[in-house]
């Protein structure tokens, strides 16, 4: 039963490893997954822009998605999920350690728990999307289904636990420590 049990989160890990190799092989695979991620995103959560420092005051349109500042972040964040993926297995407690204090950083430059399923959602239709659906399947679907919903409810127990400690009068973790906090 054990066994079993161990085998089916070794497969959630392994195809997402190789979904994610065959995206790193794609030409340019930073940018263009990154920029074709949070066209979606914009999409489907408008309101999203606004916590972005480049974002704010402008309104969704092309040049937005030519703006350096959107460029090299939509690089930054392949990059981090790159991280991410590599750090899934091995040792648990440091990349819960990395997503709790990722979290709360991003409640604190405005982050909403609503965007994280519909950024969930918009990461899966770009894999589907890059990688097509002889390669994309639906076990690769629910994988990476699983695996988004443990990166983020690790990072809303972090801004959560943040919060909490704030009501209480609590100390601050991590005060100011991140790089882009930006509000
Ligand atoms: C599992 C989900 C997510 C992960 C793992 C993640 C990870 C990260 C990381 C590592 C950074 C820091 C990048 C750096 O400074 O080098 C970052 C920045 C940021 N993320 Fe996320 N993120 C996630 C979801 C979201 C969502 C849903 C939003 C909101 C729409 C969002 C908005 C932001 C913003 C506004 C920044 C700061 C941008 C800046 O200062 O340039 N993230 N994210």
């Amino acid at each position: 039963m054990h066994h079993f049990i161990a085998e089916s989160y070794f497969d959630v890990v392994t195809n997402v490893n190789d979904t994610w190799a065959r995206v790193k092989a794609l030409p340019n695979y930073r940018e263009e997954f990154g920029v074709a991620l949070f066209r979606r995103m914009f999409e489907v959560a408008p309101d999203a822009w606004t916590v972005f420092p480049w974002g704010r005051g402008n309104k969704n349109d092309e040049d937005m998605f030519k703006n350096p500042e959107f460029l090299k972040f939509a690089r930054r964040f392949t990059e981090m999920l790159d991280m991410a993926i590599d750090m899934l297995g091995p040792d648990m407690e440091l990349v819960e350690e990395q997503l709790t204090d990722i979290g709360i950083m991003h409640s604190r430059v405005g982050v909403v728990p609503r965007h994280y399923p519909l950024m969930g959602a918009c990461l899966i239709d770009t894999l589907a999307d890059k990688l097509g659906p002889e390669t994309f399947t639906r076990r690769h679907r629910d994988a990476w289904g699983a695996t988004f919903q443990f990166m983020s409810t690790t990072m809303l127990q972090g801004a959560f636990d943040d919060m909490k400690r704030k009501l209480e009068g609590g100390g601050k973790k991590n005060g100011g420590s991140m790089r882009h906090s930006v509000l």
